[in-house]
């Protein structure tokens, strides 16, 4: 995953540095054992703190990363986390995995992020979307210099329908409009078809979307009522 797409042109570029740490390299007793079982009984084994707090200490110690625990617990990821991360020089992500991580090591992160409420076994693919969610916004990796402005949620809405080659498709025609070459008439058509779409699939983003006069008539005109979103 590291090696194709945006995130191997973040590489490229030099705008991104991935270091994986082993956790059992933190471990001192003599089966390089990283779980235990839970105090108190239960299922499955728990995720000891003393060699992830040695990781995350050793690690960190390098810079001043903010430090991330994945977790189903955590506060949602989304967007604008997205783009608020991507400004911090550095991130420490730490995935768990078995039943999850001793709870004594919350205070060793600044955060928790969830990235859905469904539960993974282990926080490495929550790491990679993080990752790549964030890479989208770091300059010249999406090949400009802004970041996805046209991206679902970066403007609050989700995006507008896309078209490419062939103009017809099994009898399905492009929107005349895109093949105009009115870029205005385009930049409008887009941007109702944004609204519609979130309205049809999203409408409680309405609530927090920057919206103008035109697009709230716009919204009106579809049976949308302000309280409602
Ligand atoms: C099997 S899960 C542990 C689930 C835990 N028992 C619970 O109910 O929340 C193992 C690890 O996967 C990661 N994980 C699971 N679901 C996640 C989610 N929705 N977002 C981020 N990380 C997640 C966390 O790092 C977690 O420690």
């Amino acid at each position: 995953m590291l090696a194709v797409g945006p995130l191997r042109r973040a590489r490229e570029l030099g705008v991104l540095e991935v270091s994986l740490h082993q956790l059992r390299d933190y471990a001192t007793n003599r089966h390089l054992q990283v779980d235990d079982v839970p105090y108190g009984g239960g299922q499955g084994m728990v995720m000891k703190p003393d060699p992830l707090v040695a990781a995350i200490e050793h690690v960190a110690a390098a810079g001043r990363p903010r430090r991330i625990l994945l977790a189903a617990r955590g506060n949602r990821f989304d967007q604008h986390r997205a783009e608020a991360l991507a400004r911090e020089s550095s991130l420490l992500l730490v995935c768990g995995r078995y039943e999850g991580v001793d709870e004594r090591v919350a205070a060793y992160v600044d955060e928790e992020l969830s990235i859905g409420d469904f539960v993974l076994s282990g926080g490495e693919l929550a790491a990679a979307v993080v990752l790549d969610a964030i890479v989208r916004h770091l300059p010249g990796v999406l090949g400009n210099t802004a970041s996805a402005p046209d991206d679902s949620f970066a403007t609050g809405l989700l995006e507008h329908p896309q078209y490419t080659r062939p103009w017809a498709f099994r009898g399905v025609e492009v929107p005349e409009i895109l093949g105009s070459g009115d870029h205005d008439a385009i930049r409008r058509w887009r941007r109702q078809e944004a609204l519609r779409t979130t309205l049809a699939r999203r409408p409680d983003l309405l609530r927090g979307a920057p919206l103008d006069e035109a697009d709230r008539a716009f919204l009106r005109s579809l049976g949308w009522h302000e309280d409602d979103g």
